[in-house]
């Protein structure tokens, strides 16, 4: 049976054209066994009309406060207590700026001020409005306040641009509502992952890069949000969509990387860093194509810092910080010198030189290393370990509760 079977939700619809979405969502919502009251913004009558809502979901739609003979059938009070489910899909700038800001200037911003049910939002708007500062303040202040936040998806846009904003689809939301409805072991958590290679550029069109896909950075993300955990992803250059529910910060080198991890890093209780940061960048990146010139090209490298380091000794650190270790030999003996040496709580040792996982591959196998235990997980699909390792995590945390 579906977790939203029986659940009341009420589905707020805010002005946005991913409006027209929102009629599917009532589908399949009801499939999934919910049963659905529609409340619009007055807005969104410009992109859907009520009767469509009204047919879909059987049920009279509301907009307005002041509509006397729907509330002496239910009173908005009533409607929020009736509610076991608040999703509002599309959550546009302007709602999601009230409610940030506590307005209670319509029927949809008063309900999600009276009700006690859990609230979720699925932001749709245009990639710059997304970006913009005071949209993140606001998302952050819903987020803090407990307000669950699906997406939103980076892709075309009907503005015409492309990047993030795009509303998640239909059944993507229905997953996050029933995942969100699931108290799982990293509930209440806030979790910090880094994922995939980072690329150190030379000169316009050449690199240094490494194997990493970020396959099991974001598998750690996946389950780690799927556990309740509120995930943040740091990556590198990869090809991979961005786990549902997860907030996705992109990056190129080690010093975007750095930046990011230690910009996010307050109010996390835990870091995973499973990218494979650069040791060395290019000392300068040269602004033109570089050219051919003699038989050997000497590069000079700088050291990169040591961002896993850094967070494990940063004021701001968080209870628990896993490291990875890509070894192709002595596996336990490097990854305990490196537990050791940059104060982590737990590392996550893999055998890069062995067939089948590591690098690039769906599969892995790892050795974890604490002060004084070891566990062995996999081999598997890098998901099943990923899940056994945020196991170990969540028992560190519990144990320093
Ligand atoms: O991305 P996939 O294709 O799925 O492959 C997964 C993986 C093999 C990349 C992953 O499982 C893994 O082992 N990640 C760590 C790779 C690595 O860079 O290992 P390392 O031993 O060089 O670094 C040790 C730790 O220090 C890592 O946690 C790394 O993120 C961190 N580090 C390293 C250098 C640096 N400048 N800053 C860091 O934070």
């Amino acid at each position: 049976m579906s977790d939203l079977a029986g659940q009341r939700i009420l589905l707020g619809v805010s002005a946005g054209i991913a409006a027209y979405k929102a009629a599917d969502l009532v589908r399949r919502l009801q499939d999934a066994g919910a049963e659905v009251q529609v409340v619009m913004t007055e807005g969104a009558g410009h992109f859907v009309g009520a009767t469509t809502f009204q047919a879909l979901s059987g049920r009279p739609v509301r907009s307005s406060l002041w509509d006397e003979a729907a509330e002496a059938a239910m009173s908005h009070i009533e409607l929020a207590r009736w509610a076991s489910r608040v999703l509002v899909a599309p959550a546009s700038a302007d709602l999601i700026a009230r409610l940030a800001h506590g307005f209670a200037n319509d029927l949809l911003t008063t309900l999600c001020l009276a009700t006690d049910a859990p609230i979720a939002i699925a932001p749709a708007m245009n990639r710059l409005m997304w970006a913009n500062a005071a949209m993140q303040a606001n998302i952050e202040t819903l987020r803090a306040r407990g307000v669950a936040v699906f997406g939103p998806a980076e892709g075309d846009q009907a503005c015409g641009e492309v990047g993030a904003g795009r509303m998640l689809e239909p059944l993507e939301l229905v997953a996050c509502l029933s995942e969100s409805g699931k108290t799982g072991r990293l509930a209440g958590r806030r979790l910090l992952v880094s994922a995939g290679p980072t690329y150190e550029d030379l000169d316009p069109v050449r690199f240094l890069g490494n194997r990493s896909s970020g396959k099991m950075g974001f598998a750690l993300a996946a389950e780690a949000a799927a556990m309740g955990a509120d995930v943040t992803l740091v990556a590198g250059p990869v090809g991979l969509a961005t786990p549902v529910g997860v907030r996705r910060i992109d990056v190129r080198r080690a010093l975007e990387m750095r930046e990011a991890i230690l910009a996010a890093l307050p109010g996390q209780d835990g870091y995973i860093g499973t990218a494979a940061v650069a040791d060395y960048m290019p000392a300068e990146t040269a602004k033109q194509k570089m050219k051919k010139s003699g038989e050997v090209l000497t590069l000079e490298l700088r050291r990169t810092p040591d961002i896993l380091a850094e967070v494990a000794r940063h004021a701001q650190r968080p209870r628990c910080v896993v490291g990875f270790a890509a070894e192709t030999q002595q596996l336990a003996e490097y990854a305990r010198g490196k537990l050791r040496d940059k104060g982590l709580d737990l590392i996550a040792a893999n055998d890069v030189a062995r067939a089948g996982i590591g690098f690039e591959s769906d599969d892995n196998a790892l050795s974890v290393f604490s002060a004084d235990a070891s566990h062995e997980l996999g081999p598997g699909r890098k998901s099943l370990v990923a899940r056994q390792l945020l196991e170990l995590v969540a028992d560190f945390l519990e144990s320093k509760a």
